[in-house]
């Protein structure tokens, strides 16, 4: 059995992680918008990315937020935070996509917001509630791909006191609002003795406006599902169990590596920390179809220790997607031409 795999933009953005044959936990922090070259194209160029997923999910998180509103939440102090977020939120998709999205002060300093995409024009005056559909935050990211947590610093730590996630990877973001970021990455082997965790705190609570910072962090998923969250683990958790007993094509269908390309950025008017989590997935057969992704991927896979491929939960399946990798033919654009 063949399948071809047409020439996907997905795959042309994808944000490749790994730059080495090992992967290990770091602080691995570098300056945002500049854009990285792969083999199989680029990615980088923006803090904000609207990609050709853009509509479809949307209406997955719109959908998500009315199923669960504890995917959003903002507590009380954070109310001029997540002015400043939905500000500079806006100012990002303008700058990014300036033919498509628009933000004007007029002279009575309202606002004027457009973005052609949705169909959306609203107007607004900065601070004022009764002047938007919704709650600030929630209103922007009914517009970005991006998943955002707010962290409010105080007494030198750093609370995630407020956000909209509804494409967690195996966490909760209804349990940990309210959590400091030390005690959030609590569950993380190896990061509290390797100093990783710290040393990025410390770096955080540095942040200046006008300067945002970028990271990628990766796992895997089984099927094409953003909500990987503890509050659906029902549904996605026995994927795990199952996938073990799929044919190799469906494998190689089934089984994504999932990229988050993270923003660090310091708001300029409240402070607060924002942090946008934005989720990519390419499925093995079109990773395979990249020779150097293909070979990088399962070297990694293969080498990664048992503590971290079982904190990401991939520890039942990792092998066999190497071995799945090493073994598919990249040749002629075709995912895998195993029987
Ligand atoms: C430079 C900054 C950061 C570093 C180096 C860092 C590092 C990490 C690492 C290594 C993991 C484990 C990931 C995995 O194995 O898949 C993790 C998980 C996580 N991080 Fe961060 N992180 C950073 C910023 C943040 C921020 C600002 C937040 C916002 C609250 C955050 C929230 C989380 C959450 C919720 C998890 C999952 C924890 C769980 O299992 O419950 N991280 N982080």
């Amino acid at each position: 059995m063949s399948i071809t795999v047409p020439d996907s933009p997905l795959v042309e953005g994808f944000p490749f992680p790994f730059v080495e044959d090992r992967y290990r936990y770091s602080t691995n922090v570098e300056a945002a918008n500049q854009v990285v070259s792969t083999a199989a194209g680029s990615w980088g160029g923006r803090v904000v990315d609207a990609d050709a997923e853009y509509e479809h999910e949307l209406a997955e998180r719109a959908a998500i937020l009315a199923a669960d509103p504890t995917r959003h939440a903002v507590l009380s102090h954070m109310r001029p935070a997540a002015w400043d977020a939905m500000l500079t939120l806006m100012r990002e998709l303008a700058v990014a996509y300036p033919d498509r999205m628009r933000l004007h002060q007029k002279v009575d300093q309202s606002w004027r917001w457009e973005n052609d995409i949705l169909g959306v024009t609203q107007e607004f005056v900065y601070g004022e509630d009764t002047t938007l559909p919704e709650e600030p935050l929630r209103y922007i990211c009914d517009q970005v791909q991006e998943d955002v947590v707010l962290l409010d610093q105080r007494s030198d730590q750093l609370f995630a006191d407020a956000g909209v996630v509804t494409f967690a990877a195996d966490w909760s973001f209804g349990f940990d609002v309210g959590m400091s970021f030390l005690e959030i990455h609590g569950p993380v082997p190896r990061v509290r003795k390797e100093g990783v965790i710290t040393r990025a705190h410390e770096f955080i609570k540095r942040l200046q406006p006008h300067q945002p910072y970028r990271r990628t962090n990766w796992t895997m998923t089984i099927g094409r599902r953003l909500d990987v969250s503890t509050e659906r683990y029902p549904e996605w958790g026995p994927d795990r169990e199952r996938i073990g007993h799929v044919d190799d094509v469906t494998f190689g269908q089934l089984v994504h590596l999932r990229v988050e390309v993270q923003h660090l950025i310091r708001l300029p008017d409240s402070g607060a920390v924002m942090f946008l989590i934005r989720t990519y997935m390419l499925p093995l057969n079109q990773l395979a179809t990249v020779d150097a992704w293909r070979r990088r991927t399962a070297e990694v896979l293969a080498e990664l220790p048992d503590d971290m491929a079982d904190y990401k939960g991939i520890i039942k399946y990792r092998t066999r997607a190497a071995e799945w990798l090493l073994g598919a033919d990249p040749s002629a654009n075709t995912a895998d031409t195993r029987s």
